[in-house]
């Protein structure tokens, strides 16, 4: 039996979730039966996000870049979740607060990411995944600073600016990669779009530099490690910056607009 268009248990074959991988501020990550895990969203997470998530990772799933690899949609006793195949791996923040390497861990997230910007897609061609810049115009609509002159001036501008035609990550910070024997492995799927790779980088760079992490608020984040201190990811942000070539001056325009649509 199918509820917007997730299964329901199997009462057959009743899987309990097992070790909790981690915990997010939308989701909580535990191992599910062999070789696999299951991202169980919290009840206030809407149901549409998580179809967003599912139908975008089946998108993404055919290119040759390293990535979680979604399995089924799930509901369970314990809310709605996503299985993928387990990835076998250390997270780039366990890394860096393992190691200290914030150079060596900024050329593997760059890796990553470049191997995902080198496909290119057609935007008309690709239905099951927006453009960047529809990602952008819709979040400063719908921003509390909408109606500001400031916001209202980006919306305008973003029109004028050309969309580009690669595959954008749209979600790639130090948490939504993993280390594996084969390479850096992306995870999270909820943000991929079509656009300019400097919208991929701007976004990648707030996520750094900018936002909280997840188990990040009022209290510490406990998995963060190093990462948790502002000053190493400035750091960390300015090595990734060098590491995908570019600098703070051109992924200005972008920047402000992931900060507008807050
Ligand atoms: N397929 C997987 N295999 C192994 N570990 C995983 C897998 N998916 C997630 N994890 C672990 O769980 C953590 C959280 O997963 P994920 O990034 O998907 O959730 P989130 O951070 O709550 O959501 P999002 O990043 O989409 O906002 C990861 O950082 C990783 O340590
Ligand atoms: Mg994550």
């Amino acid at each position: 039996m199918d509820f917007h268009g997730i299964r329901l248990p199997d009462k057959e074959n009743i899987i309990v979730p097992g070790k909790k991988l981690s915990a997010g501020t939308n989701a909580n990550v535990f191992e599910w039966g062999t070789g696999k895990v299951i991202k169980i969203f919290k009840a206030s997470y809407p149901l549409e996000l998580i179809d967003t998530e599912y139908y975008n990772a089946l998108a993404v799933k055919q290119f040759p870049f390293k990535k979680s690899i979604p399995v089924e949609l799930k509901k369970t006793e314990f809310g709605y979740g996503i299985v993928y195949e387990k990835i076998q791996g250390e997270n780039l923040i366990d890394y860096i607060s393992r190691t200290g390497d914030l150079k060596g861990a900024a050329l593997k997230m760059a890796e990553l990411q470049r191997s995902i910007n080198k496909v290119q897609l057609d935007p008309e061609k690709t239905g099951a995944l927006p453009t960047a810049h529809e990602v952008l115009r819709k979040k400063m609509a719908e921003s509390p600073k909408a109606d500001s002159d400031a916001t209202r001036e980006m919306i305008r501008f973003l029109g004028t600016m050309k969309d580009g035609n690669v595959l954008c990550h749209g979600n790639l910070s130090v948490d939504n990669v993993m280390l594996t024997d084969d390479g850096p492995c992306a995870l999270s799927a909820s943000g991929y779009c079509i656009g300019n790779t400097l919208y991929d980088i701007a976004k990648s760079f707030y996520l750094i530099a900018y936002s909280p992490l997840p188990g990040e608020g009022a209290e510490k984040c406990a998995f963060c490690g190093k990462f948790s201190d502002m000053e190493v990811r400035k750091e960390f942000g300015r090595h990734y910056l060098n590491a995908m070539g570019h600098t703070a001056t051109e992924i200005g325009y972008y920047l402000s607009m992931v900060i507008a649509g807050l």
